[in-house]
C-alpha cells in the first residue's frame, strides 16, 4: 500500500511558480497542495539548496557552476525573475529553509537528491543526515512502535537518479525511505531497488508500459510518475496501478484528484 500522497506538486508548484523556491511551495500550498516534490543540491561550502540545473543560466542568470558558489552567495540569488516579474527578488533557499516551511503547513515531501557531477556521495550523505536530523522525533517514535518506516507518511520519500546518491543516503539515513528514479525501466530495476532496500521506483511516464507498472506492483514496490499534467493521463496511469504522481499543472490536477473522471 502507498502511504503517501497520491499527488503530489513538481518542483513546488509546479509551472504556476519559479521552480524549487519558496514562492513555488507557497503556490503549491495557495493550490490545496500538501505534498511537494523539489530537487537538493549541495553549495560550496556543503550547505543544501534547492536546485535543479547544476549551472547558471536558466533559472539563475549567469554562467558557470551552482557548486563553485557558497550557500551565503547564492541565496543571495535571484531565482525568480526568469519566470516573470511579479517573482523578481525571490531567491534561492536553502533546503533547511524548506524543511521549515513544511513541517509548518504539513506537507509531506519527496526530496529529489540531485548532485552536481562529482558530488554524489558527498550529496547524498549530507541531504540524508540533515534530514535524518530534522525528523528525529518521528524516526525514535518508529523505533519504538516496531513498525516499518515505509509505512509512515509523517517521513519524507528521498529518490535520485543518482545510484551512488541514493547508496550513500542509505547508509547515513537508513531510516529515510528510498525510491529509485529512472527515465527508462531497465532489465535490472528490481535488482538495484534490491541493492538500495528501496520502497519505489519511480519513472517517467511516457516511457512506462502497463505490463511495467503491473509488473512492479507484483514485485510490491510503489510505483511513481513524473510529470504528469493532464487528467486524461493521470487517470490512465493511475488505472495502471501506478501509485502517485508528480504533476506541473496544479491548476489543471488538484491535490485530491482521484480515478473516477
Ligand atoms: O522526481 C521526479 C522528477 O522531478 C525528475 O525529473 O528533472 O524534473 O528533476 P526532474
Ligand atoms: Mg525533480
Amino acid at each position: 500500500m502507498w502511504p503517501y500522497p497520491k499527488i503530489v506538486a513538481h518542483r513546488g508548484g509546479g509551472t504556476l511558480a519559479p521552480e524549487n523556491t519558496l514562492a513555488a511551495l507557497r503556490c503549491g500550498l495557495e493550490h490545496g497542495y500538501r505534498a511537494v516534490e523539489f530537487d537538493v543540491m549541495l553549495a560550496r561550502d556543503g550547505v543544501p539548496i534547492l536546485m535543479h540545473d547544476a549551472v547558471f543560466g536558466r533559472t539563475v542568470r549567469g554562467v558557470g557552476k551552482v557548486a563553485d558558489f557558497t550557500s551565503d552567495e547564492l541565496t543571495a540569488m535571484d531565482a525568480g525573475s526568469w519566470l516573470g516579474p511579479q517573482f523578481a527578488g525571490e531567491p534561492i533557499c536553502t533546503y533547511r529553509q524548506v524543511l521549515d516551511f513544511c513541517r509548518r503547513h504539513g506537507i509531506w515531501m519527496n526530496v529529489e537528491i540531485k548532485p552536481a557531477e562529482g558530488f554524489e556521495v558527498e550529496t547524498g550523505r549530507i541531504v540524508a543526515q540533515v534530514t535524518e536530523e530534522f525528523f528525529a522525533d518521528e524516526i525514535a517514535a518508529h523505533e519504538a512502535s516496531g513498525r516499518g518506516t515505509w509505512a509512515d507518511p509523517a517521513l519524507p520519500l528521498f529518490s535520485s537518479f543518482s545510484f551512488e546518491a541514493l547508496r550513500a543516503a542509505q547508509v547515513a539515513a537508513p531510516d529515510i525511505p528510498r525510491g529509485f528514479l529512472t527515465d527508462v525501466i531497465e532489465d535490472d530495476w528490481q535488482l538495484r531497488l534490491q541493492e538500495l532496500d528501496a520502497v519505489a521506483l519511480h519513472t517517467n511516464h511516457k516511457y512506462l508500459s502497463p505490463m511495467q507498472a503491473q509488473a512492479v506492483k507484483q514485485a510490491a514496490y510503489g510505483l511513481f510518475c513524473y510529470t504528469v499534467n493532464t487528467p486524461t493521463r493521470a487517470r490512465e496511469i493511475l488505472g495502471w496501478g501506478v501509485d502517485g504522481f508528480c504533476t506541473d499543472r496544479i491548476d489543471l490536477i488538484g491535490a485530491d484528484f482521484s480515478l473516477p473522471g
